[in-house]
């Protein structure tokens, strides 16, 4: 059984409430989806969907086999679904550990020490950096705060929006290698990004998504072999 199934997915904003036209997304137990596509395709707006930030005119989201469709954002992330935003993911002016402390603001004051302790071990930049203001930190530094911030609860399902984006191309590189190193200690996440030859090098599974719907679903490796979607989706051949 996936750990997380929507199927169906219809809504949007406003007027344009079909922006997703039947959206679907599984995600297994410590699987890495890396989900690409065009811009404008409705890949935001399917992670704000399964975060519990869209309202929808169809569809179902099951996380473990349990119903949260009805559900708030807040009871959503208390079954343990993260969400880390493409921008405004951190609170820049806040500190690292203050950030933290915000990332945990759902756990108990036991749970937040823990949970800040266990992110400095797992991210030793976070530590050292503990007492700096979030605003100070590198584009990569930004991102690995945001999702530690998002790691602060022990998500079972991270869903991360273009973590990549604005990065140098070095930048980019540590940053896929510390979210293998999240996905290799068990969490699944499931991850947008525009770097779609660099998601699909590190995801499982890869999905791509085209005007509202599932164009294409497949394991990550034979999608980046894939003629077809590297013509239209991997820039060249
Ligand atoms: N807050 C919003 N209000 C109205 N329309 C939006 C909003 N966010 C996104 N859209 C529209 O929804 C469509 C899909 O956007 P988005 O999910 O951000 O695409 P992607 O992430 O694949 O680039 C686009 O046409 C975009 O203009
Ligand atoms: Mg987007």
């Amino acid at each position: 059984m996936s750990l997380l199934a929507a199927t169906g997915i219809v809504g949007g904003y406003g007027a344009a409430d079909e922006i997703l036209k039947g959206a679907a997304l599984a995600v297994a137990d410590g699987e890495l989806v890396a989900i690409i596509g065009p811009n404008g395709a409705g890949k935001s707006t399917l992670l704000k969907a399964i975060a519990g930030l869209l309202r929808l005119k169809a569809g179902q989201i099951l996380l473990d086999g349990a119903d949260v469709t009805g559900l708030s954002a807040r009871s959503r992330a208390r079954t343990g679904i993260a969400f880390v935003p493409q921008e405004a993911n951190i609170f820049p002016t806040m500190s690292v550990r203050e950030n933290l402390e915000m990332g945990g603001f759902l756990a108990s004051k036991a749970a937040v020490a823990a949970g800040i302790a266990a992110q400095f071990e797992r991210f030793p930049m976070l530590a050292e950096k503990r007492r700096a203001a979030a605003r100070t930190l590198s584009g990569g530094q930004r991102q690995t705060l945001a999702m530690a911030m998002a790691l602060m609860v022990a998500p079972r399902l991270l869903l991360l929006d273009e973590p990549s984006a604005g990065l140098s191309p070095k930048a980019a590189d540590l940053l896929f290698e510390t979210i293998v190193a999240v996905h290799q200690a068990g969490t699944a996440i499931a991850m947008v990004e525009q770097n779609a030859r660099e998601a699909l090098a590190i995801a499982d599974r890869g999905v791509v998504l085209v005007d509202g719907r599932v164009a294409h679903v497949g394991p990550a490796r034979a999608m980046a072999d894939d003629p077809d979607i590297g013509r239209l989706f991997l820039g060249g051949n």
